[in-house]
């Protein structure tokens, strides 16, 4: 499937959460510490605070890269985590960047490649290159089966033996391991979707640039945006009240905007439509 050499380079969990949750278990231990980028995936932070760890946050440039300071390393930093595509942007970091991170740290760094079937690129290949590069992936997004939980980490095999130590022992039931193994073999439903996907997003980003929104390009299956008139949280709550739930996202030290998934055409369609028509209003 991967062009990777065997089943001992994976392991497979209850969605790719768990495997998140193993791998902060596994090298973050108690009063050290674990790096990620801000804004990104917010779990990352509590996997830290339960685990009695300490985090630090490395502001994404205005660019959507990443300063120097993220691959930075240091004797208390035990973990890196790194949303590829991110949440929220939609934003990558090449393939090419993030071997020449992997190179500078001392620890291991995660690529959460949740989202990476609807981009043009990927890190799996670099797994074999650094043993410092570990890659998550699900079944949650793309294949549209976040209902079935099934996640999966590669990452060369003495790191797979280390961590399938600390895994519960039946962390993946039967059902969800039928439906994921039907879903990896069916790459005509996966391209279908990708290609959908990448169609809607695109008609997607030209609709909201032409109501003013500045829109981040994406990797991703939603879209970062945010309007001069500022008021996402008012747009939102329109949507919602008119029965399209698109996310607010408020963060400190960075501010707000909408980020809208892709949906089908009519959901799209119907979506702008109120965002429009609450522009038109203001
Ligand atoms: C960046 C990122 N990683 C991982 C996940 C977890 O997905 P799952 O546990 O469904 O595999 C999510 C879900 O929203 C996510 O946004």
């Amino acid at each position: 499937m991967l062009g990777l050499p065997g089943p001992e380079w994976i392991l497979a969990g209850n969605g790719s959460d768990e495997i998140l949750t193993m791998l902060v278990r596994g090298f973050v231990g108690e009063g050290q510490r674990l790096r990620l980028p801000h804004p990104s995936y917010i779990l990352y932070r509590t996997l830290a605070d339960i685990q009695g760890a300490s985090w630090e946050q490395v502001a994404f440039d205005h660019d959507w890269s990443l300063p120097a300071a993220f691959s930075q390393s240091d004797d208390a930093l035990r973990l890196v985590l790194l949303p590829n595509p991110n949440s929220p942007s939609g934003t990558m970091i090449s393939p090419g960047e993030v071997a020449a991170m992997a190179d500078r740290l001392d620890c291991p760094l995660v690529v959460d490649e949740a989202y990476v079937d609807f981009a043009d690129e990927n890190c799996l290949d670099l797994v074999r290159q650094n043993e410092r590069i570990l890659v998550t992936r699900t079944l949650s997004k793309s294949y549209a089966l976040a209902g079935i939980r099934f996640g999966y980490l590669v990452a060369q095999p003495h790191i797979v033996a280390e961590l399938a130590k600390i895994k519960d022992s039946y962390n993946c039931d039967m059902i969800s391991i039928a439906a994921a193994t039907a879903a990896i073999t069916s790459t005509d439903w996966l391209a279908d979707i990708r290609q959908t996907m990448v169609a809607t997003r695109q008609r997607m980003e030209t609709r909201l640039s032409g109501l003013g929104f500045d829109v981040t390009p994406s990797q991703a299956n939603f879209l970062w945006c945010r309007h001069p008139q500022g008021r996402h949280e008012a747009m939102y709550l329109h949507c919602k009240a008119n029965g399209y739930l698109i996310r607010y996202m408020n963060y400190a030290d960075y501010g707000d905007g909408l980020r809208i998934s892709v949906g089908t055409d009519a959901q799209v369609d119907a979506c702008i439509d109120l965002l429009q028509q609450w522009l038109e209003a203001h």
